[in-house]
């Protein structure tokens, strides 16, 4: 057994604070928020989201959040000191963000090559028809950036959380949101004559925002509530183990409320953001048409696109765009990195460095496959909601829709019925300040957010319209 060192927190809120936004900004963000808010009604969608932020989104994120302090441990042997029966709940916990990490270094790859792409000047080749579907079945270069990015986040791991983390979040996060400011703002000055039709960005903007309630029925609303909901989840990084290993870094008197607060203005914020970017050039440029991509496909086909339609700017805010993804991604990544290490170092009693080349020598391995999925191991699939998925879409169904949904539930389902929401509330507190919200908190915890969350867990695998 090796030495153990002193547990490290981070230097204080702030540091927290960035740490964990930089977790919630990531991929979800920005090829997801932007499409859901376009498809399920604008200023509708935002509206329902914002109040699942607060109900929702607040209960779980201060549970894990509060987990992680009390039990000064990470998610794979948090949830068994709270009641040894529910060691398995670690287990799960720790299983999602080792599945995640492999495919969203994959991604990150694809990201940093297109911001390569984008710095020497390459941007119209990377609009060209087939230009991604034939980088990414290319075998060799995908790995490639796959391992330059799976090795930038294990360094950054490595590191530790005060010169690694939370230094990482302390730069690229204001960097993030003055990119994210400029990007927007230009979107919005956007006209484009196509024949003899003139779109605006600001019209776009409408589209983003204005609620529009044509054709919404009951089934609808609750098919755009459990959007917003699924949403939410994997945009908080929640049930993902990753905020119960940064609560485990959270000083004793920081304020877990106010924390969390922040954390969810920002990730909501910049969502926001990301649609006032995206949506405005999509529509100027594509239409209303434009805007039914999400995804890879939004990320890596219809915005170089619309990058290689504005022109001369078009290579430079292309470039700004990638460098913004990149920066979401790697705290992102970094945070999933984490939650899986801190777990083998606070389970096995291994260093960190130990501990981060046996999760990168994993890690690293599952990605390759995942690279090969586009290439070698192409096979097509289909289960479920799933259909022609490769590899990723696998791995991304299995921890998404199966495992995640799985530890809320059972989280609620410990904290509300079994340890009590006293237990959470306590530590809230403990620091001598009321935790606000504590009503809701309990109806949460025990009632709405389980069942909440069964229905979109039904409705993941299929189940459910
Ligand atoms: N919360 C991170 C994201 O949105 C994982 O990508």
């Amino acid at each position: 057994m090796e030495k153990q060192p002193k547990r490290h927190s981070f230097t204080g809120s702030l540091g927290f604070v960035l740490a964990a936004a930089g977790s919630a900004v990531g991929l979800g963000n920005i090829w997801r928020f932007p499409y859901l808010a376009a498809k399920d009604g604008g200023g509708m969608f935002i509206a329902v989201y914002i109040v699942l932020a607060l109900t929702f989104g607040f209960t779980l994120l201060i549970t894990e959040v509060a987990i992680g302090r009390r039990t000064k441990q990470s998610p794979l042997t948090a949830y068994g000191v709270l009641s040894r029966k529910w060691n398995w709940l670690g287990i799960v916990s720790c299983l999602v963000p080792a599945i995640i990490m492999p495919y969203y270094c994959v991604i990150g790859g694809w990201v940093l090559k297109y911001f390569t792409k984008y710095l020497t000047g390459g941007g119209a080749a990377a609009a060209g028809d087939g230009y991604f579907s034939s980088f990414i079945s290319g075998g060799f270069q995908p790995i490639l950036v796959m391992t330059v990015f799976m090795l930038a986040t294990a360094f950054v791991v490595y590191r530790g959380v005060n010169s690694g983390i939370e230094k990482l979040s302390k730069i690229l996060m204001p960097a993030l949101v003055a990119l994210v400011l400029v990007i927007a703002g230009f979107s919005l000055t956007i006209t484009h004559t196509d024949g003899d039709t003139t779109r605006t960005g600001l019209q776009g903007l409408a589209v983003c925002l204005i609620p529009d309630f044509k054709g919404m029925t009951l089934g609808k609303l609750v098919g755009v509530v459990l959007d917003a909901m699924g949403q939410l989840f994997y945009s908080l990084s929640i049930a993902m183990g990753i905020m119960v290993a940064y609560g485990s870094y959270l000083h004793d008197d920081a304020s877990i409320r106010r924390s969390v607060n922040r954390i969810e203005i920002f990730d909501t914020a910049i969502a926001i953001l990301a649609g006032v970017m995206i949506i405005p050039a999509v529509f100027a440029f594509e239409g209303r048409a434009g805007m039914d991509a999400s995804g890879p496909e939004l990320m890596f086909v219809s915005l170089p696109r619309v990058f290689s339609e504005m022109g001369a700017l078009g290579g430079f805010v292309g470039c700004i765009f990638f460098a913004m993804v990149l920066f979401a991604a790697l705290t992102s990544a970094v945070s999933i990195m984490e939650a899986v290490v801190s777990s083998f170092m606070d389970k096995f009693k291994m260093s960190r460095a130990k501990a981060v080349g046996i999760v990168f020598g994993l890690s690293y391995a599952a990605a390759i496959l995942v690279c090969l999925g586009y290439n070698a191991l192409y096979f097509e699939f289909s289960f479920s909601t799933v259909s022609g998925g490769q590899i990723l879409d696998i791995l991304d169904f299995v921890s998404n829709n199966i495992l995640m949904p799985v530890v809320a539930v059972a989280t609620c389902i410990l904290i509300g019925w079994i340890v009590k929401p006293k237990t959470v509330i306590d530590e809230v507190e403990k620091n001598g300040e009321k935790m606000g919200r504590r009503g809701l908190y309990i109806v949460m915890i025990k009632y709405i957010a389980p069942a909440l969350l069964i229905l979109l867990f039904l409705k993941s695998i299929g189940l459910l319209g």
